[in-house]
């Protein structure tokens, strides 16, 4: 059985699939929404041979003309050298307006795919088959791509809205257990961000997830698309309630940058910082004590870190200065009031914000 939920986006609408085994209904779910028969299918040398090659053989037995581009496997690759590349093969193959992108893969994938089918000729249709838990309950619905400069991660990028996401769950079986646990860091995120009763869910079904049950990882998935929708829905072009899914992402970014993203993975750093923004949440009275144990213990046992890298109080306050959200000096930091619910608040100061927590 395949799920769906819309987002719908006005002629920029379209359908979220989440399903077990649906990679091999792409090319009819593709026919549906009158998809390109000329289609570049964007992936890496991982996923290539797990999942890609075999969606390449489907669509060309389905009467669709598919090439394979594949990118080097890593943040790293998520580069304008990369991107320059899936260009020169979409020219060299003669790819036109009546052509369509399909990416394959993790958020990398997905990220520098929708960006190349964004700026190509001035925009292309393209589809997501996220394969990581991180890109099907978070990068690939709501359209942001991005490609990273060497000053700064997602700093070249656009709004460009997939004309379809299709989430086969069955393809988490092959991901390695860290990359799942990065993933449930985003799914815990909706849960303190938006969703009480899910995050209580979350906190009964810890040893399911971990273990990739497929039943509880299909209701983390809708629900995290579900969230991730309504909001986007609202607020497509972040202009207000979509920075809420920024959530410990301030923190989390400075983690990654202070560690040259090698170290940790994105999930990994966004866990430290939801930890650090409960933290603050409860200094500022938004939220109890219990509260913060709450989520603590929650991303503890999802083999997630809940503790800041040993950087000076200076390191993290000037990594935070160089994010996205600061503006004109002052950061917007996302806080939990309780769990369920954030608020939005300014910050001028922000080392006097972080100091407690960091020195605690
Ligand atoms: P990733 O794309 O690097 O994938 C993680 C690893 O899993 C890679 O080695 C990949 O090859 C491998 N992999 C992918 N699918 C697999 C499968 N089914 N089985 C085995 N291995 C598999 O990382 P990610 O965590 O998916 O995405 C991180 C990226 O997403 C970052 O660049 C981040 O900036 C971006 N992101 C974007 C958004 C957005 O809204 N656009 C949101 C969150 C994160
Ligand atoms: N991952 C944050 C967003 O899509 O807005």
């Amino acid at each position: 059985m395949t799920d769906e939920i819309s987002v719908s986006l006005g002629d920029r609408s379209y359908q979220l699939l989440i399903g077990v085994n649906t990679l091999g209904c792409l090319p009819a779910k593709l026919a549906e929404i009158n998809f390109p028969k000329r289609i570049a299918l964007i992936t890496n040398e991982k996923v290539d041979p797990l999942y890609a090659d075999q969606v390449c053989t489907s669509l060309l037995g389905n009467g669709f003309s598919p090439i394979k581009i594949i990118i080097g496997d890593g943040e790293e690759y998520k580069n304008l050298t990369t991107l320059e590349q899936i260009y020169n093969q979409l020219i060299a193959n003669n790819f036109d307006r009546g052509s369509g992108l399909l990416a394959i893969g993790g958020g990398v994938v997905g990220d520098i795919a929708g960006f190349a089918a964004a700026t190509f000729l001035r925009g292309i249709p393209f589809v997501q088959v996220p394969t990581t838990l991180l890109a099907q309950v978070d990068s690939s619905v709501g359209g942001k791509t991005a490609v990273n400069h060497s000053l700064g991660k997602n700093l070249i990028g656009a709004f460009y809205q997939p004309r379809l996401v299709l989430i086969d769950v069955a393809t988490l079986e092959t991901l390695e257990p860290r990359e799942v646990s990065a993933g449930l860091a985003e799914v815990v995120k909706y849960g303190i961000i938006n969703d009480y009763d899910f995050f209580c869910w979350l906190e009964g079904n810890v040893d399911k997830l971990v273990s990739r049950d497929i039943p509880s990882l299909i209701t983390a998935v809708k629900r995290s698309c579900q969230i991730k929708a309504n909001i986007v829905e609202i607020d497509e072009k972040e202009g207000s309630i979509r920075a809420f899914l920024n959530y410990g992402h301030t923190f989390g970014h400075a983690i990654e940058a202070l560690t040259k993203y090698g170290q940790w993975k994105h999930g990994e750093a966004v866990s430290i910082g939801m930890v650090v923004a409960a933290k603050i949440s409860h200094s500022l009275d938004l939220c109890s004590a219990a509260d913060v144990s709450r989520i603590t213990d929650l991303l503890a046992r999802l083999a997630l870190p809940v503790t800041p890298p040993d950087y000076s109080l200076h390191d993290y306050v000037a990594a935070m200065q160089r994010d996205k959200k600061v503006k004109e000096g002052t950061l917007t930091l996302i806080l939990n009031q309780g769990i369920g619910k954030v608020m939005l608040k300014q910050v001028p100061d922000i080392a006097s914000v972080f100091s407690t927590i960091l020195t605690a």
